[in-house]
């Protein structure tokens, strides 16, 4: 589904760590964050052992605990909801935007404001099982989700936060490189979080960062990395409830070497975009990702298609794998999780538009180092997939590849 661009720079970086006395809490990490703060034009970066672990610290300088509530996407990867209940707080789910597929503004404003007014209002964007002595009340943060690399509608979601006295955590794990209205997704909010798993636009194998604009927030974010030291890291003083989250340097230098080469990494996938793009253009049973005005860059993470309404998806999967092609229904819903529908009761219905848009998306390979003949044999097969899997009698308009 993906792969990793590692150069011999990159492996050069992380032999210079291997080479040293330090491979914790060394000059890498700095290096790294000191890069990724300029290239983001934020004052603060702290880098972090994960993007989990960054939303995590988010959350937490963000004044959220137990019974808050946090609104967030049912239409993500399960951490950006799982950081909430971390701190024992509660997601709280609006439905996405069925184009850019991430959070809906108007229904972010929309339970902002009932979940401030409370009672019956509030009720209604809450589970049907919610933790024992739950009260509710106002929203201490929102989670815009920038899903697949494409910047939820921040500028809206900023306002109505600001209006409700909730902070904004970005979680830009999947945007590296990506831009809402011409600045750098990650950089518009309280904080913004990135990962690098090796399927991210960049890798450091396991990382995250976290860049904000407060100085205050990003010394709580490196004493709450490392187990709560105070500001100065004095050898085994422990201010706080804090965590190791710290990141390693032979991580950090891989990250060193990807950063330093975004620009082509970012340019190499929208290349292997853009020729998805042109070779499916033909093919009806397919819709090819949504752009929205607001994205003035998109760093793809992943080349994410619907299919049409009535086709066998599960039988398009396995038409692929027969023809070699791995793919992946991405995302499955947060909230049809086993896990939350057991603790919260969530059924199907719940979030409409996520589900309609969850049962029908298909993940196809994607990174940057493919080559036209490697999209070209994915569509081929996907294609050949689709004939066989859709019982309309034509159902594949002859493209025009
Ligand atoms: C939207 C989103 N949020 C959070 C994460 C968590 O990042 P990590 O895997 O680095 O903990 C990911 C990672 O895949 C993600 O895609």
């Amino acid at each position: 589904m993906s792969a990793p661009d590692v150069s011999p720079e990159d492996i050069a970086l992380v032999h210079e760590v291997l080479q040293s006395d330090l491979l914790s809490m060394g000059p890498m990490v700095e290096r790294f964050e000191a890069e990724w703060a300029a290239r983001l034009g934020m004052p603060y970066a702290v880098a972090v052992s994960s993007g989990t672990a960054g939303l995590h610290l988010a959350l937490i300088a963000a004044g959220v605990s137990v019974g808050d509530c946090v609104v967030t996407s049912p239409f993500s990867f399960v951490a950006s909801a799982n950081a909430a209940l971390y701190e024992g707080a509660l997601p709280v789910f609006v439905d996405i935007d069925p184009v850019s597929f991430a959070l809906d503004p108007d229904g972010v404003a929309s339970a902002l404001a009932d979940l401030e007014a409370g009672g019956r209002a509030a009720a209604r964007w809450l589970p049907r099982h919610r933790p024992d002595g739950w009260a509710g009340g106002p929203a201490k943060a929102v989670i815009p989700v920038h899903v697949f690399g494409q910047p939820a509608a921040m500028s809206p979601i900023l306002a109505s936060a600001t209006r409700h006295g909730a902070l904004v955590i970005e979680d830009a794990c999947e945007a590296i490189g990506s831009e809402y209205e011409g600045r750098p997704a990650g950089a518009l909010g309280a904080a913004g979080v990135f990962g690098f798993y090796p399927n991210k636009q960049m890798t450091m194998g396991e990382g995250g960062v976290i860049v904000t604009g407060d100085e205050a927030r990003a010394r709580l974010f490196r004493s709450l990395r490392n187990q709560g030291r105070d500001e100065s890291a004095t050898w085994l003083r422990h201010v706080r409830l804090g965590y190791n989250y710290r990141l390693d340097e032979m991580s950090a230098a891989l990250g060193l070497g990807q950063l330093r080469r975004l620009d082509v990494l970012v340019a190499q996938r929208t290349r292997v975009a853009a020729a998805y793009d042109e070779r499916l253009a033909g093919l009806e049973a397919v819709t090819r990702p949504g752009r929205i005005a607001t994205t003035t860059r998109i760093g793809w993470f992943v080349y994410v298609i619907r299919l049409a309404a009535g086709t066998d998806r599960a039988a398009v999967v396995a038409a692929l794998a027969a023809d070699g092609v791995p793919s992946r229904p991405y995302f499955p819903p947060i909230h049809l999780q086993p896990f939350y529908r057991e603790r919260f009761g969530y059924r199907e219905g719940d979030f409409p538009v996520t589900e309609a848009i969850s049962h029908t998306t298909l993940a196809l390979p994607f990174h940057g180092r493919m080559t036209d003949d490697e999209v070209d044999f994915v569509v081929s097969a996907l294609e050949r997939a689709l004939c066989r899997a859709t019982s309309a009698a034509s159902p594949v308009a002859s493209g025009k590849r």
